[in-house]
């Protein structure tokens, strides 16, 4: 998916002392700021959220600047090499003589992960190198950066279950992420995330439930549940529940007005998440399938565990659902021996499957994944204008996609207000952007909206009814 830089800094100050955490190391931060940076995914978006409310329960207070902030912290990312070089850049800022040395610093995530104690080295300027497995750790992780200890590390990838807090500060009012899912034993040769965010652990079917009742009493209306292999979620508990079973159970709870799930794996993806989606108007009409390549013999090679022929199948079950699903995938362009012939299948694939969203990148070799022993034998010329080709053929298909939808009347969750330009932003079930005059107040509503015209990235409309509330009707 895409890897925008989000910042978490506007949460509300949370002032209250959460179970579990003494007195007295609430007192040791009280008055005490934090920063935090984003990188990545939307799961590490939900666990800055997670972290957030970790430190605001100790009595820290977010602020919006590093310069302001006692503790500054970077969450990372490391899928690609110009995603993992990002922090280093962030930590000049504080090297011994400049202006910020002195402050803590610490570096959660995928790079701390990968890097490890070597951080300590590479970067001296760091105190707290945490990778995403040992999120549970943090309060005693930060009881030893109060107590002054200067090289502080939670780097053990064997930890049992998902790190979950009722501390959690989301940063949306209305839409909220829910981990069903932790880690990932896939192990494609391309792909870091197995060894930065350890083995595959589900979160039980009655856990998932309790705190989705939880989100829908405090306001939230739209669900969205997270994993690096979604659908390969299976209930550890004795109900025993398949992903399918849990959609359903999920777009039943009374006040859930939408429900997404992301990231589906082909391999895993059964005809059942498709019936569950027609059975339920809750479930969006939107699916995120990652195909990486349109080649069989780059699939095999990615270690993908599917054909092209395979994936289509796939496609195909999704097109015979009965409301229109909107579809995006993940390619990779210019992987270890990718010929001119293997990348015009992923050209034909795109046209054949007209996706609504396409997140695409160049191959990038990364540590101790297999495809560092394999020869890298497309040139980063070449593979930049493979992207541009990709991204090229796949604006001319949004475009037309999005224009065949000009003068349909379409339900938007409106997500936020522009008062320069007097604008609301909503997104459909198929996850599409619609730009349209609104107010202030909409704002967290579901409102009907006219398509008036379409770009390849968005949509513009007008408004055809008066707001209703959040609260689910449907
Ligand atoms: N299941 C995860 C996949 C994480 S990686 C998810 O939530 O999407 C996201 C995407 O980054 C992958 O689907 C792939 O298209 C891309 N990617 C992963 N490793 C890459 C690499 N080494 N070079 C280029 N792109 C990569
Ligand atoms: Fe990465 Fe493949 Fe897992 S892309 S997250 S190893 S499914």
């Amino acid at each position: 998916m895409g890897n925008d830089l989000i910042q978490i800094a506007s949460a509300q100050p949370c002032h209250a002392v959460a179970p579990g955490v003494s007195a007295a190391s609430a007192d040791v931060a009280r008055g005490r700021t934090f920063y935090l940076e984003t990188f990545g995914c939307q799961m590490n978006v939900h666990d800055s959220e997670k972290v957030a409310g970790v430190l605001m329960a100790r009595g820290y207070r977010p602020v919006d600047s590093h310069q302001d902030a006692d503790i500054i912290l970077y969450n990372t990312c490391s899928i690609r090499e110009k995603a993992a070089q990002k922090v280093f850049s962030r930590l000049g800022a504080f090297r011994q003589g400049r202006p910020g040395a002195g402050k803590i610093v610490g570096v959660l995530g995928c790079v701390a992960q990968q890097e490890g104690e070597v951080f300590f080295e590479r970067a001296p300027q760091v105190s707290l190198v945490c990778g995403s497995a040992s999120y549970p750790r943090l309060p005693d992780l930060l009881d030893q950066l109060e107590s002054g200890n200067r090289r502080v590390k939670g780097l053990e990838l064997d930890t049992e279950g998902c790190f979950e807090t009722e501390l959690t500060r989301r940063d949306n009012r209305y839409r909220a992420y829910l981990t069903i899912i932790e880690g990932c034993d896939q192990r494609c040769a391309f792909c870091v995330v197995p060894m930065t965010r350890g083995p595959e652990r589900s979160r039980s079917s009655a856990k998932i439930l309790e705190e989705c009742r939880r989100l829908v009493d405090e306001g939230y209306t739209e669900i969205q549940l997270l994993g690096q292999i979604v659908n390969a979620w299976r209930d550890p508990s004795p109900a025993g529940w398949s992903f399918a079973d849990l959609l359903a159970r999920v777009a039943e709870v009374p006040g859930v007005r939408r429900v997404r799930f992301t990231t589906s794996h082909p391999r895993y993806f059964t005809p059942e998440i498709v019936q569950a989606i027609d059975s339920h108007p809750t479930l969006c009409d939107q699916i995120h399938l990652p195909v990486q390549a349109g080649s069989t013999t780059v699939l095999e090679r990615m270690r993908r565990g599917y054909s092209r022929e395979e994936y289509l199948e796939k496609i195909h079950c999704i097109r015979k659902a009965q409301r229109a699903i909107s579809l995006s995938t993940d390619i990779i362009v210019g992987f270890c021996g990718e010929s001119e012939k293997d990348f015009e299948q992923t050209l034909s694939l795109l046209a054949d499957v007209e996706y609504d969203q396409i997140f695409s990148f160049k191959f990038s070799p990364r540590p101790d994944t297999a495809a560092l022993g394999f020869f890298d034998s497309v040139s980063d010329e070449e593979k930049g204008r493979r992207l541009t080709v990709v991204q090229e053929l796949q604006r001319q298909i949004q475009l037309r996609r999005n224009q065949a939808l000009v003068g349909r009347n379409l339900e938007v969750l409106v997500e936020g207000y522009q008062p320069r330009l007097g604008q609301a932003v909503g997104r459909t079930t198929h996850n599409r952007v619609l730009n349209f005059p609104g107010v202030p107040a909409e704002v967290g509503c579901y409102v009907q909206v006219r398509v008036t015209s379409a770009g390849p990235n968005s949509l513009v409309g007008e408004r055809v009814t008066r707001a209703q509330g959040g609260a689910a009707s449907a």
